[in-house]
């Protein structure tokens, strides 16, 4: 067939288009972006293009400009207005994508380039999809003063309606300053790229003249500081490439959205493999650590465990995996770190994972070594009890799948709180080696036969004799068995084919809460 010239295009127009384009995808152009890279920084189009499958982005709000008309910024019109946005494909399955471009305004967010991000995230929640922030920022632009505070209000006004409806996932890739922090702190995860990304409310000027204490950026508010000490990170990456891949990553485990279960996977390993090692991993002494991971690993898919927050309270572990081929959240107290004690930190790490795998449908499998709470001056004070209170309301208020697994200790108020039967979880399963009790048999003792102790003759002895009546009465799983409280007593070897069955039985589910606004979960 032949075409006639007018039915294609004039070539001016397409001319213009193209040229548009280019224009468009020239962010602040040649110097900025060769800057971007000598900082070890992707630009934001190639961090697009990192993350997505090849060639599945579609951009939206190419050509949008910001409206400033003061401080002669409408001599400054960059097509995008710093920010690239749109969507597209992550193995194969849609994905809502911001990324803020630092070489033209410093990335820094306008009336139009909030907009922007305002249109991706109504869109996602719309057809039920996840939103990823890719954020490098100057924060508010500061000519356009409170039109740009307003800007970053209505994103946040969108992340806490979006919680729990679609996955949020936040990557700091540069700097992310003052209120411009509170967009990531409520999505879901947070991922930074260490020495090239900072997070804080203050930087380290202003903290010099208010409260004359000398820190710098990355001390203050790096990827590592972010990860082990406030928490508020839950992957410190090497570079922006891995940061990108961890999220791949982590998508691998959500569904798209609240409404629809997580993907299942073809499982090549079978689900029936024992791990024989288990039997023996516990030692002899109660008191002797052992890595919980090392239980995690064999019992999951390809040994293949994928941690989050592992920097942050390794006093417990958390996770996500596949056990034949279905996504599961692991919980796991982790005696290899101060005995698997529960604290401030580790309580309010495992309750804001377990809400997430509430709120997207993945079963939770816990595995169970918890001497108790950590006592201690500093953590009454710090508020242990409205914190640890924080993980018994989470666990309590989960309606997916519950397994629970106690390897060895399950003392005093961590029993309950750490999946316990007693609140609703599904299946309890322990191994010989538990010990489920009020306490330990030594402070047991200690309370209980002081004034006898403090009588008799030989005192060892005699401590020694009520300590072994105490562990004969209460350090097994027999007498929480005979009341039913757990469900069975398992071979360690055989977690793996046990947890798969329970997975498969809990398949269809369905349990509610109370119809009620919302609860009031301690904070
Ligand atoms: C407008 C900005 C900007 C901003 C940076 N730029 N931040 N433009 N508004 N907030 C511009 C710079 O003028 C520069 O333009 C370009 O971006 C790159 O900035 P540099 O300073 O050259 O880069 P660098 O040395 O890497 O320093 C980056 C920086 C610094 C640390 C982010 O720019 C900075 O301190 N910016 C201000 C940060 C800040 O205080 N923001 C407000 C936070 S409060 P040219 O044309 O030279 O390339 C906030 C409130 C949010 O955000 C509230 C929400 C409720």
């Amino acid at each position: 067939m032949t075409i006639t010239p007018e039915k294609i295009a004039p070539p001016t127009k397409l001319d213009e288009l193209r040229e548009r384009t280019r224009q468009a995808e020239a962010g602040g152009g040649p110097e900025r972006i060769k800057r971007q890279h000598a900082a070890g920084k992707l630009t934001a189009r190639e961090r697009i293009e990192f993350l997505l499958d090849e060639g599945t982005f579609q951009e939206f709000d190419k050509f949008v400009v910001h409206r400033s008309r003061d401080f002669e910024l409408d001599q400054q019109l960059y097509p995008g207005d710093g920010v690239v946005t749109g969507h597209g494909l992550v193995d194969g399955r849609r994905v809502f994508v911001f990324a803020q471009d630092f070489t033209v305004f410093g990335g820094s967010l306008s009336e139009t380039h909030s907009e922007k991000i305002c249109k991706v995230m109504d869109l996602a929640m719309k057809v039920g999809a996840p939103v990823v922030g890719l954020n490098d920022s100057g924060g508010a632009r500061i000519q356009e003063g409170v039109v740009s505070l307003g800007g970053y209000a209505d994103i946040f006004l969108r992340n806490t309606l979006a919680s729990g409806v679609v996955p949020q996932i936040s990557c700091i890739m540069g700097p992310c300053a003052g209120g411009a922090v509170y967009s990531p702190a409520i999505t879901d995860f947070n991922v930074m790229v260490k020495h090239t990304s900072y997070m804080f409310i203050t930087g380290p000027e202003v903290i010099r003249t208010v409260t004359h204490e000398e820190v710098t950026k990355e001390e203050l508010g790096g990827a590592d500081t972010h990860n082990r000490i406030s928490g508020v990170a839950h992957f410190a990456a090497d570079s922006d490439e891995h940061a990108l891949q961890l999220v791949r990553e982590l998508l691998s485990f959500f569904p798209s959205n609240n409404m629809e279960d997580p993907p299942r996977r073809a499982a090549t390993d079978p689900a029936g493999r024992s791990a024989e090692q288990l039997n023996t991993i516990v030692p002899a002494a109660s008191n002797q650590p052992y890595d919980i991971r090392d239980v995690i690993n064999p019992v999951v898919d390809d040994c293949d465990f994928f941690e989050v927050h592992a920097l942050y309270a390794p006093n417990i572990v958390v996770g996500f995996a596949r056990l034949d081929g279905r996504s599961i959240g692991i919980v796991a107290n982790q005696p290899a770190y101060l005995a698997g004690v529960l604290d401030i930190d580790a309580s309010t790490k495992a309750a804001r994972f377990v809400r997430f795998c509430d709120c997207f449908n993945i079963p939770l499998i816990v595995f169970e070594d918890v001497p108790g709470f950590l006592p201690g001056v500093r953590q009454e004070h710090g508020g242990i009890i409205r914190h640890g209170a924080k993980l018994l309301y989470a666990f309590a208020e989960a309606t997916v799948p519950k397994i629970t697994v106690i390897t060895r200790k399950a003392y005093g108020g961590a029993y309950c709180v750490m999946a316990s039967k007693h609140i609703r979880t599904d299946i309890n399963f322990a191994w010989p080696t538990a010990e489920i009790a009020v306490m330990g048999a030594e402070g047991a003792v200690g309370v209980l036969y002081r004034r006898e102790l403090g009588e008799a003759e030989d005192k060892e002895a005699a401590r020694q004799t009520r300590i072994k009546e105490f562990q004969e009465k209460f350090a097994n799983p027999f007498t929480a068995a005979a009341r039913g409280f757990i469900d069975e007593i398992i071979e360690p070897a055989e977690t793996r084919p046990k947890l798969a069955r329970a997975l498969a039985l809990m398949e269809n589910k369905r349990d509610t809460n109370p119809p009620k606004k919302h609860g009031n979960l301690p904070l």
